[in-house]
Parts: C-alpha cells; structure tokens; sequence
C-alpha cells in the first residue's frame, strides 16, 4: 500500500522520539512491501518561532494532504509566559478540532518486563490489558456559554445524540476485535448529559450482540481502576472524565515513555502521538525513551492503514526488547546501563 504519513515532530523531545518512530515506519515499508511518503511540519513552540501561529495554515494543509499524522510533543518552558491563545498547547487543540478527531484511544497494557515499575503491587498490574476510549471534541470543554466575570464563572456540558452515538459504536466495534466487554462510564445519577449517554449505549448493544455491556459511574470506576484494573477491556466516556480517567489509568503500567495513543474519526484519518510532553529535563540529550513514539506509529498502521501484521510486529518488537533487558534511563535500574534513545531504536529495527 502507498500511504502518506505527515510527521510533525514539535518541541522538546517530540523530535528525538519521532525521529525513531520514522527509522521503524521505514523498515515496516521496506518489509512488507509498502511505500510510505513522509511530509514534515510545524507545530506548537517550534511552529510559534518559526511563523508566529501553533497550528499554522500551512501545517494543516500538509496534514491534510495525508492519511494520518504523527506528532511528537509540544511546549517547553520558553513559551510559558506567552498569552493563552498564542501557546504550544493550543496548535495541539487546534490540530484535534481542525480534523474533528472525536475518538481518543488509549491503550494501557502491562509490559510483564516493567511490572516492578508499577506503583500498583504487581500481581495487581500484571494482566492488565484495557483501552480508554474518550470523546475529545465535545463536552465541558467546548459547551457554550463558556464565560468568566469576576462575579462567577460559567462552562457548559452538552453532547448531541449524535455525538454520543459516534464514539459509542467505535468502543463497540473496538471492544468486538479485543475482549469483547465495554465499559461505559458516567454520572448518570446527577447528570442529564449521562443519562442520555446510557440510553444510547443500551440502544446501541442490541447491534451488538457479541459484546458485553456494564455501566459504571465515574467515581466508582476511579476506584476500580486502582483496585481491579486487570478487569476492564474497552472503558467509553465522555471529555472530561476519560481525560482524568486515562491519566489515572496511564500510570498502572509504570513509565510515561512507553504509552501511546490515537486520535480519530470514522474515515480512517487520525493523528498518533506519545501520551508524554516534550520532556524540557532531559531534551537534547538523546536520552528520551522512543517507545511511546514507536507504539503510536503501530496504532496508525492498525487504525488508519488496516495494517494490523506490522502493527502487532512492532509491539512484540517492543516486548522483546525490554525483555531481554534493554532500558533507556526511564527504565534502566540504579547499576544498569540505559541506551541511548538511537541505541534502543537500533534493538527494535534488529528486532524486527
Ligand atoms: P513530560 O511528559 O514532558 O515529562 C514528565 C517527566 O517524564 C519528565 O521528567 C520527563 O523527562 C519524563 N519523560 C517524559 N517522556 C519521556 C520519555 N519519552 N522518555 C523518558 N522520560 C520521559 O511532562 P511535563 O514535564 O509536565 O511537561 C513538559 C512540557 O510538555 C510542558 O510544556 C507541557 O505543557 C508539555 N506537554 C505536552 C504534551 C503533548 O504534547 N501532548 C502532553 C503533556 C505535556
Ligand atoms: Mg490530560
């Protein structure tokens, strides 16, 4: 297959780590035969410097142009001090907007290698294989009237049917090629917006049969998630609790260098990115761990190319590795060596 992938590397670490998700795209095509294009483009501090704008017209039209995006990360401490509005974070809003990416996929997956970094004791990490599903482009977040005196403050929480009905059938069809269980988490003791949200759950699952289907409110899931995680498949919520929720969740399996996630739609197009930030600490060294990176470009081949063989490959690359012991810093014990982030790139393209 030919397919064009636009990569915007960011600020920080973003560059460092897509750079090494772009070496394992590269050896994927040549393996199997496809022919990926790379298009490069601004975004978030670097995209600020260079044209005064963190999602520039010319960056979304390179995206445009593709099939899917990688993205690396944005900001750092030199933009903190510019004016909301104008800051690395809002090309990353900007950009999820722009393409209507209302699907956030996060999957959480114990690496049985990493389980001691777990702060969960580790039989408890051990199994866990889950997906938070959240809806990103509605919600608290967006609701009008949005607005501040300095009276009092007003946001508003508010989903169509439709959008509801949208992100609910892709934790469907997600939870039907994985375990075959949703979880669908909401407020619906206090919340109008929840209650409709589980009407449409309990309507869509007559489509599907094959799934099982349980509700849970998002307190108690918070709970969960701690005392029983091994337990959850496919989690479905709405923006602002599958925000807190994923977070939570991301922490189970010990490092912010090895998650992953994707964004989408229903057509295929969606953009990849590591969970992390641009990492100011320790950018510039070739330090950072590139496996979040590496596992984001796996999710684009499963979920916008179809490609699930060279997906699957490069997460067994990835388990191998840290099995056979290869950490960078992040991971590495007190008397261990840790690979550079080239080094351990090198482990995976031997790998696969
Ligand atoms: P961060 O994720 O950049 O870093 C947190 C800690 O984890 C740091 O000690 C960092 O060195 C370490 N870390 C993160 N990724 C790593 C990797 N791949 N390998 C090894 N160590 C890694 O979060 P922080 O420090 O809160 O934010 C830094 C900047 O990143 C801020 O400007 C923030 O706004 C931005 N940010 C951007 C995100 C994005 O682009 N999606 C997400 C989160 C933060
Ligand atoms: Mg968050």
């Amino acid at each position: 297959m030919e397919k064009t992938i636009a990569v915007l590397p960011g600020d920080g670490i973003g560059p460092e780590v897509t750079s090494a998700a772009v070496k394992v795209l590269k050896l994927i095509a040549r393996r199997y035969n496809h022919t990926f294009k790379m298009t490069y483009g601004l975004i978030g501090g670097a995209a600020i410097d260079a044209l005064g704008n963190p999602f520039p017209e010319e960056t979304a039209e390179a995206c445009q142009a593709s099939d899917a995006v990688l993205l690396g990360a944005v900001g750092g401490p030199k933009w903190d001090d510019y004016p909301s509005g104008n800051r690395p974070e809002n090309g990353l809003l900007a950009i999820r907007k722009h393409f209507g990416l209302f699907a956030n996929l996060r999957p959480v997956k114990a690496v049985p290698a990493l389980l001691g970094a777990s702060p969960l004791k580790e039989e408890k990490a051990a199994g866990v294989d889950l997906m938070i599903v959240r809806e990103l482009t509605g919600g608290l977040y967006f609701g009008e009237p949005k607005r501040r005196t300095h009276e009092g403050a007003v946001d508003t929480l508010s989903y169509s049917r439709q959008e509801i009905e949208r992100i609910v059938e892709k934790a469907f069809e997600l939870a039907r090629v994985r375990r075959g269980k949703v979880t669908s988490v909401d407020k619906a003791n206090v919340l109008e917006t929840s209650r409709l949200w589980r009407e449409v759950v309990e309507e869509k699952k007559a489509s599907y049969p094959d799934v099982e289907v349980e509700h849970q409110l998002v307190d108690s899931c918070a709970m969960k998630l701690i005392t029983n995680p091994a337990a959850f498949d496919v989690v479905v919520t709405e923006n602002m609790f599958g925000d807190i929720l994923s977070d939570e969740a991301s922490v189970i399996t010990g490092s912010l260098g090895m998650l992953p996630s994707a964004s989408i739609r229903t057509d295929g197009f969606g953009l990849y990115e590591p969970v992390h930030g641009s990492g100011p600490d320790i950018a510039g060294k070739g330090i950072a761990n590139p496996a979040a990176a590496i596992l984001s470009a796996a999710l684009m081949l499963r979920y916008s190319f179809g490609m699930d063989t060279e997906a699957s490959a490069i997460e067994e690359a990835v388990q191998t590795v840290l099995e056979d012991g290869f950490r960078t810093a992040d991971l590495a014990e007190k008397d261990e060596r840790a690979l550079t982030t080239d080094e351990w790139t090198e482990r995976i393209l031997e790998q696969l």
